[in-house]
C-alpha cells in the first residue's frame, strides 16, 4: 500500500484497509519509541499552528525526532509574516521548499484544503475550524483497537460537545468503517450536526441520541468524552447554559461494564474528575501515547 506524497485531509479519504495498514505500521513504530531510528533522516517537517495545541504539535514533533528527522515551524502566527498580511497560499509556496511535509492547524474551515491545492509536498490537517481532525480519529481508532482488541461489535458512546467538536465528527466517520453501535450523548444545544447523522445513517450505522449519560452508560464498551469548547461559542450566554453539563466521576462509573474504557482527546477541563484517573477504565493518557506512534507511522508512510 503506497501512501508516499499523500495529503491527509479527512478521515473519509481512508478506507478500512488503509486505516488497518496505518495501525499495523503504528504497532511496528513502537519498536523505535525508545531506541530511535533513521527512517526519516534528512527529512524536514514544518508545523504551522494558528490555534493552540499541546498533543498534536508536540507528538508530530516527537515523532519526527524519533525517526531521525527535523522540524521547523511556529506555534504563534503573530511571530510569522502572516502578521504582515501574507496569505496562507503564498506561505505554502515558500515553505514547501523548506520542508518535505507540512502539518497545519487553522481556525478557518477549508483553509487546510486550500493549502493542499497549492502544495507540492504532503499537507496534514491537524484541525481545521470545527470540521475534521483526521489524525486524531486515527489515533482514537488505534486506541480502541489496542485497548479492546477489536472495534467491530462494540457499543461506543461519544459525549460532550458534538456540535463544535472536530474530533467527534472525524471519529464518527472513522467508526463508520466498522460494525459498531454509536450513541451520541449531548445536551440539546450541542447535538451532532444533521449532515453527519445523515451520512452515518446512509452508511448503515445504528445511532442513538440521548442527553443523559445514565440512560445508556451500562450498555457502553467505550465512552469517548470531550470538552465543551468555550472558545467556539459565538454567544457566551449559550456556553453558560451547558458549562459543566457532564462530570464523569467514580460515582458515574458505578453501573458500567467491568471492561468499559474511557477515552478523551484532551485537554480536559473538569468533565472527567481526577478520581477517575486511577480506575481501570481510564485510558486517555495512554491514548496520547498512541498518538505518537500513529503519527510516526503516518510520517514514515507519506515521507519515505
Ligand atoms: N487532542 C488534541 O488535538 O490536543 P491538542 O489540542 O493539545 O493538540
Amino acid at each position: 500500500m503506497d501512501f508516499s506524497g499523500r495529503h491527509i485531509m479527512s478521515i473519509q479519504d481512508f478506507s478500512r484497509d488503509e486505516l488497518e495498514h496505518i495501525f499495523k505500521v503504528a504497532s511496528e513504530m513502537e519498536n523505535y519509541v525508545k531506541t530511535g531510528s533513521d527512517i526519516l533522516k534528512n527529512r524536514i517537517l514544518a508545523t504551522l499552528f494558528f490555534e493552540p495545541s499541546t498533543r498534536t504539535r508536540l507528538s508530530f514533533t516527537s515523532a519526527m525526532y524519533r525517526l531521525g528527522g527535523n522540524v521547523l515551524g511556529f506555534d504563534d502566527p503573530k511571530m510569522s509574516s502572516f502578521k504582515k498580511g501574507e496569505t496562507l497560499v503564498d506561505s505554502i509556496r515558500v515553505i514547501e521548499s523548506y520542508a518535505d511535509a507540512i502539518v497545519i492547524r487553522h481556525t478557518i474551515e477549508g483553509s487546510v484544503t486550500l493549502a493542499a491545492e497549492y502544495s507540492n509536498v504532503p499537507i496534514i490537517n491537524a484541525g481545521s475550524g470545527t470540521l475534521g481532525h483526521p489524525t486524531q480519529a486515527m489515533l482514537d481508532l488505534f486506541s480502541i483497537l489496542r485497548e479492546k482488541n477489536t472495534i467491530d461489535g462494540l457499543t461506543i458512546g461519544i459525549l460532550g460537545d458534538l456540535k463544535f467538536g472536530r474530533t467527534v465528527k472525524s471519529l464518527a466517520y472513522g467508526l463508520a468503517n466498522y460494525d459498531v453501535k454509536l450513541v451520541f450523548i449531548a445536551p440539546e444545544l450541542l447535538r451532532m450536526r444533521q449532515d453527519v447523522l445523515e451520512d452515518l445513517s446512509e452508511a448503515g450505522k445504528s445511532i442513538r441520541e440521548v442527553s443523559e449519560l445514565d440512560e445508556i452508560i451500562s450498555d457502553l464498551d467505550v465512552l469517548y468524552v470531550t470538552r465543551i469548547q468555550e472558545e467556539r461559542f459565538p454567544d457566551p450566554s449559550e456556553y453558560e447554559k451547558v458549562k459543566g453539563f457532564y462530570v464523569i466521576d467514580r460515582r458515574t462509573l458505578k453501573s458500567t461494564k467491568e471492561d468499559l474504557i474511557i477515552l478523551h482527546p484532551l485537554p480536559r477541563v473538569g468533565e472527567i474528575a481526577k478520581d477517575v484517573d486511577s480506575t481501570k477504565h481510564a485510558r486517555y493518557f495512554k491514548q496520547s501515547y498512541y498518538g505518537l506512534v500513529v503519527r510516526m507511522a503516518l510520517l514514515s508512510l507519506i515521507m519515505s
